[in-house]
């Protein structure tokens, strides 16, 4: 395969020009640490926050769902630490009065050159006021992690469904966090989307936990289709790690910019039960029926940021490469542009946005446009289908491979004589005839 350089601005581009995803409030000059998901974006988005939540809770029978308040009382986060803790080092520049991550320069202003003053706390949650009276004791916090929810509502969930350690409480949400410096697309934003679970086990129990995880999160993450070699298991060491926690492992990927945090997993014992039954004087522990101990469950925490596994499945199948002549072999849609490059993204079929398209090979002939119309209708309820009618073949066969759409359908003059149609694949770019009425279990058995 030719090789090619992979910039992150080449990333920002296509997914800007096909609809993935766009600088967030644009026409008025953009809003900094915001991106929205355009229609493409928020089918892939979907599409990996759909398969993660059927992996990790719709097919396990040890994982509950939730899905809490963005909106927690504020004692919430001061049990937890956030209002404490929850802080990046800041430094401001005397000149221009700009502000850093004080761990992310050194010396001067990296924007005037400007002498910084003396670094200090800066905490990341975003205040807000509930209700009509903005004093201070109606100001809450918009969630900067989801973690929270699970544990608040740990006790919930054990007296309405009762189940049995070990087992885990799951949860998708959005969360806010007032980055300092956010950047690099979709890697440090402000407002992102959080998968995470708790694992509640009995505190002997922890290692084997903690290994096993992290063998899900491997496979996980074959899935995604990451190639292994641009995985890196961080293992935090001891100075590095909350006081509470015995082990952490982040999980980087090779990310255009540098080898950077994906998503992680930590044992956080039971610190965040023990300090909400402090705070707020409920008992939350556990009582196991059979060695009739009671007793605060400890936790496992895998932690998905899925913006960034979005931003990572782009970059592994983002690929540019030069048509080549074996593509081009004597169908009605032939891909002429033998030669030339081509941008694909080869995304695992089951996340692409859409799965298949259907063209009419000419868009003036009313006898194929219907029998196209036909095609699209019927594959339209089993998949998401995509239909092109503009331009050439080769033009639709481009914008379709920079999409990620596993297969193109060209109806053409022997789809009216003999009911077949041009099957053409993304990554092979070979083309195939198939009956019209074998569509659907052909691209049923490729997806699976
Ligand atoms: N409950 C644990 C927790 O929130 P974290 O390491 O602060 O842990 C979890 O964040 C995950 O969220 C990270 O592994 C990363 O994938 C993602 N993440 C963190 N900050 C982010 C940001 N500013 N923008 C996008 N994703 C972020």
């Amino acid at each position: 395969m030719p090789k090619f350089d992979l910039t992150l601005d080449k990333l920002v581009s296509l997914a800007k020009r096909r609809g993935f995803i766009y600088p967030g409030s644009e026409i008025y000059g953009g809003l900094g640490g915001t991106w929205d998901y355009g229609p493409l974006g928020v089918d892939l988005k979907r599409n990996i926050s759909n398969a993660w939540w059927k992996r990790f809770v719709q097919d396990r029978p040890d994982m509950f769902g939730l899905d809490s308040a963005i909106l927690m009382h504020s004692r919430v986060w001061e049990a937890s630490g956030h209002t404490q803790g929850f802080t990046d080092p800041l430094v401001e520049c005397k000149k221009c009065k700009r502000r850093f991550r004080a761990d992310q320069i050194s010396g001067k202003c990296p924007e005037c050159g400007g002498e910084l003053g003396d670094v200090r706390p800066f905490n990341l949650m975003f205040k807000t006021y509930i209700g009509s009276v903005e004093d201070s004791s109606a100001q809450i916090y918009l969630r900067p992690e989801n973690a929270q929810g699970m544990f608040v509502d740990f006790k919930q969930v054990l007296d309405s469904l009762h189940p049995k350690l070990p087992f885990g409480i799951a949860q998708i949400g959005r969360v806010f966090r007032n980055e300092i410096s956010p950047g690099e697309f979709l890697f440090r934003v402000r407002e992102f989307d959080l998968m995470e679970f708790e694992y509640f086990i009995h505190p002997k129990d922890w290692e084997n936990f903690f290994e096993a995880w992290l063998k899900e999160i491997s496979s996980w993450l074959d899935f995604l289709g990451l190639d292994k070699k641009k995985i890196f298991y961080h293992e935090i060491s001891d100075g590095d790690r909350a006081h509470y926690s015995k082990r952490t492992v982040d999980i980087e990927y090779q990310f255009p910019f540098g080898m950077k945090e994906l998503c992680a997993v930590a044992y956080r014992a039971d610190h965040d039960l023990k300090q909400h039954q402090k705070h707020s004087k409920k008992d939350l522990t556990y009582f196991d029926d059979e060695t009739k101990e009671r007793f605060l469950p400890h936790v496992l925490e895998p932690t998905f940021g899925l913006d960034r596994a979005l931003l990572a499945v782009l970059t592994e199948a983002y690929r540019e490469e030069t048509i080549g002549n074996e593509t081009s072999k004597g169908s009605a849609s032939k891909d002429s542009a033998v030669g030339e490059k081509r941008i694909v993204l080869k995304l695992p079929k089951v996340l692409a946005p859409y799965k298949v398209a259907v063209f009419p090979l000419l868009a003036n002939k009313s006898d194929l446009v219907k029998k196209a119309e036909d095609v699209y209708g019927e594959l339209r309820t089993k998949f998401a289908t995509a239909w092109d009618d503009r331009g050439n073949i080769g033009k639709r066969y481009r914008a379709q491979d920079e999409i990620g759409t596993p297969w193109c359908v060209t109806i053409d003059f022997d789809t009216l004589s003999n009911g077949t149609v041009t099957v053409r694949d993304r990554d092979s770019m070979k083309q195939e005839r198939i009956k019209v009425e074998n569509l659907v279990s052909y691209f049923l058995s490729n997806l699976a």
